[in-house]
């Protein structure tokens, strides 16, 4: 896979022309975004491995196989953060998605060793109400054994139905490499190519 990095963008003026199929990356902060796109384009360090949290303020964007946009967009809910923090997180994540992009799909990372967050709810909802394309991923799982895996994804999928969503969740580990294949085949499918 041949990943090139093209821009850190503060503003819509400098996202890339809209010309390709767009996979964004969303989640909360340390959630594993940056290790995910690592993971995912063989590059160790295209995207930075925050050991701060919530230290990705931009949206950067790859451009991989020169046929699929990746998009890395800043962490939500970091206890920390101020008020103004916040505004402008939501301000930058709004400029993104009323871009008229073309937008194939919104990976949401979810922490697969935690009870289902409220920020998480909340930013999953938002997206289902207005019937964008959304596919869970969960993060982190080499820190759990088969039994505590399947019993969390059963809960966390009961929660997110609360909040309307009825996809599947995909169980990745950016460390152990751990489901890259079967999420890198859903990504292709969703583009409608392989
Ligand atoms: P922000 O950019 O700050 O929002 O964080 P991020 O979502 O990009 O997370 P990042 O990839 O920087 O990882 C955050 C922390 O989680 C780091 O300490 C990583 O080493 C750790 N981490 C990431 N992926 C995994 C994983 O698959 N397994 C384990 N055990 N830890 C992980
Ligand atoms: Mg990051």
């Amino acid at each position: 896979m041949n990943a090139v990095f093209e821009i850190s963008a503060a503003a819509p003026t400098q996202f890339p022309v809209p010309d390709r199929f767009e996979c964004a990356f969303i989640g909360r902060s340390n959630v594993g975004k940056s290790s995910l796109l690592n993971l995912l384009t063989g590059l160790k360090n295209l995207a930075k491995v925050s050991s701060t949290p919530g230290k990705t303020r931009q949206i950067n964007f790859f451009l991989i196989d020169d046929s699929i946009r990746f998009v890395d967009l800043p962490g939500y809910g970091y206890a920390k953060a101020s008020h103004s923090s916040r505004q402008e997180w939501g301000r930058l994540i709004t400029t993104y998605f009323e871009a008229a992009r073309p937008l194939g799909v919104i990976l949401q990372l979810i922490d697969s060793r935690l009870p289902f967050q409220t920020s998480d709810a909340g930013v999953l909802h938002w997206f289902i109400e207005r019937k964008m394309p959304v596919q869970v991923v969960l993060t982190k799982i080499d820190k759990l054994n088969q039994s505590e895996r399947s019993k969390q994804t059963k809960t966390l999928l009961a929660a997110m139905k609360e909040v309307g969503y009825h996809g599947d969740a995909l169980a990745v580990s950016s460390f152990k490499g751990q489901g890259k294949r079967e999420l890198m085949q859903r990504i292709i499918m969703l583009k409608g190519g392989g």
